[in-house]
């Protein structure tokens, strides 16, 4: 395959890839300890309120779980947050000093905002580390296809997240031949290579089996701290798993929030009841 068909079938990819974006400085004010805040959020399709007034803040390194039956808003909820829908009204800020609704797709990804799409996109005609590779952050990842060298600190960062996504022996097949499972995985790991300080990742385990079920959870659950990750699933036991004892899962609906609280709290809510058993 010649590298004009590469580039061709890159620049046809929703992903918005590092070496698209311009150079902007990372300054995450954290002060307050939330990365993330959206406050009366509203957007309409056609008159349609897809989200109606939200508010959501997520803290510094918190893994968060988003729950809410089809049509609540989730997917539109991460359409702006990312910059590819433009609200009616409302105010969206990363950290205390980034505002989101002033900056473009490719700046809110270069501010450090990754996102995982539901189809996985990744390159099945490339190898792991190469897919790996072309996600890397600042100008080597087209570079390195290429033929450029990594420096040694790339290289590092490179072999950690491979150890992270659980691929080391998988390195040098083509994505291609992957499992399912094995390549919403190398697609998480070509986020991180951005190193995003947000992850947002929706429905990742849909047509998993129950062991890639649960390594995604751990996956998942490794990556807060580090990192703030926003997980929108339907799969109840896997949001269980995910959130455990103690993290917050938020239910949306009718593109708004209806309640927030620990799993079981969620659960135990009349109203999130109510929601789910007239679906
Ligand atoms: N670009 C758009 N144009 C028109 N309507 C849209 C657009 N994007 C979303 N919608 C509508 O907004 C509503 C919310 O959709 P959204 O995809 O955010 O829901 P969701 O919570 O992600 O649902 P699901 O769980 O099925 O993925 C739906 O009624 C959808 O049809
Ligand atoms: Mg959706």
């Amino acid at each position: 395959m010649s590298v004009a068909t590469v580039v061709e079938q890159i620049l046809d990819r929703e992903h918005v890839y590092p070496f698209m974006q311009s150079a902007v400085q990372r300054n995450i004010d954290v002060s307050h300890n939330v990365l993330l805040y959206l406050e009366g959020i509203s957007v309409s399709f056609d008159g349609f309120k897809a989200i109606n007034d939200l508010n959501l803040y997520i803290n510094d390194g918190e893994l968060r779980c988003i729950i809410g039956p089809n049509g609540a808003g989730k997917t539109t909820m991460m359409d702006i947050i990312t910059g590819k829908t433009t609200p009616d009204c409302g105010s969206a800020w990363f950290g205390q000093s980034i505002n989101l609704l002033a900056l473009d797709e490719p700046a809110i990804a270069q501010a450090g905002i990754g996102r995982k799409f539901q189809k996985p996109t990744v390159f099945e005609f490339l190898t792991v580390l190469e897919n790996l590779e072309l996600s890397m952050e600042g100008d080597r990842g087209l570079l390195s296809i290429i033929g450029g060298k990594l420096s040694g600190e790339q290289r590092d960062h490179l072999h950690r997240v491979l150890e992270m996504i659980g691929l080391v022996e998988q390195r040098a097949l083509r994505a291609g031949s992957l499992s399912h499972g094995q390549k919403q995985w190398l697609e998480i790991g070509m986020l991180l290579m951005q190193r995003p300080r947000l992850l947002l990742v929706d429905e990742p385990v849909a047509g998993m089996t129950h062991q890639e079920m649960d390594r995604t959870a751990e996956l998942l659950i490794s990556l807060a701290g580090e990192h703030s990750v926003v997980v929108v699933e339907h799969d109840m036991d896997f949001v269980r798993n995910l959130a455990g004892k103690n993290r917050t899962v938020t239910v949306l609906h009718q593109g708004s929030v209806l309640a927030e609280g620990t799993m079981e709290q969620v659960q135990n809510n009349r109203k999130v009841v109510e929601v789910y058993l007239g679906e």
